[in-house]
């Protein structure tokens, strides 16, 4: 097999902007999750016991970067503004396949004979994870300085938490699908070098290939050179468009 047909099996699915905003959120996140978790299971019983200090402020600082990190990306990737905004849509925006789709995942998972309907550039799932992350987002942040910087924070410590509670299953489901599920790993790449297997894509994101690689519905497209990060191999320098 050539250089070149093994760059052509690989298309651009996120771009370094997307990618940045992606860690600028998930690492500072999982910090906060897990310190959190730490604070709650460890020392929330017994307070007394010794680094209690250590991990709440690992948790103030992670979540002061969960703050300021996705501005400091929005910020330095103003080109991509139209490209944010796309995708920010594309979660939001739901159709009966997307209802149709979280009704027979379950049913996909365990039977070949379940046919999945085409989906966009996130499934359905997905959407539900983008769009419970942009709404809580703006809360989680709200009630952290609020029990920071009073001593009576009941109601906010009670909203803060409950977030948590809530986060944790698309947390760690999320996880799961990314790193463990054989049929979504492959995904995986694309949020570290942008590139994923193109009959993956195709298969999995259907209507969002279409659009892109067939009518170029996505803005910004072709601005950024599709070079892996981690592969600067000048052989592998092509047009995402065929
Ligand atoms: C080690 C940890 C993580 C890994 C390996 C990971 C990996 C990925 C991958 C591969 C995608 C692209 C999926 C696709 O191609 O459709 C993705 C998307 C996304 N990730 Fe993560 N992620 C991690 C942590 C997080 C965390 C902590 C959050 C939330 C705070 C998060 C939020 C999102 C969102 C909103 C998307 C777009 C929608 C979706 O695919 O669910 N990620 N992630």
């Amino acid at each position: 097999m050539t250089k070149k047909s093994i760059s052509s099996e690989k298309i651009l699915r996120f771009r370094k902007s997307e990618r940045n905003i992606h860690w600028a959120i998930a690492i500072p996140f999982m910090v906060c999750y897990a310190s959190a978790l730490t604070l709650v299971i460890f020392y929330n019983p017994y307070p007394s016991r010794p680094f209690r200090d250590v991990f709440s402020w690992i948790h103030r600082i992670s979540g002061i970067c969960f703050i300021i990190l996705p501005i400091i990306v929005v910020l330095t990737s103003r080109n991509d503004l139209r490209l944010f905004f796309y995708n920010i849509k594309q979660a939001w925006a739901w159709s009966l396949q997307d209802i149709k789709f979280l009704f027979l995942m379950g049913f996909a998972a365990i039977s070949k004979r379940v046919t999945l309907p085409d989906q966009g550039k996130f499934n359905a799932a997905e959407k539900l994870n983008f769009m419970v992350l942009m709404s809580t987002y703006p809360l989680y942040v709200l009630t952290g300085i609020f029990i920071w910087l009073t001593d009576s924070a009941l109601l906010s410590w009670l909203i803060h938490f409950s977030m948590a509670i809530i986060a944790t299953p698309f947390l760690f489901g999320h996880l799961f699908m990314a790193t463990l599920n054989p049929s979504s790993r492959v995904a995986l790449s694309g949020m570290f070098s942008g590139f994923v297997d193109r009959q993956f894509v195709k298969h999995h994101h259907a209507s969002w290939y279409k659009d892109k690689f067939e009518n170029a519905g996505e803005p910004d497209d072709n601005k950024e050179k599709p070079v892996p990060d981690s592969m600067e191999d000048s052989s592998k320098t092509r047009s995402d468009k065929e």
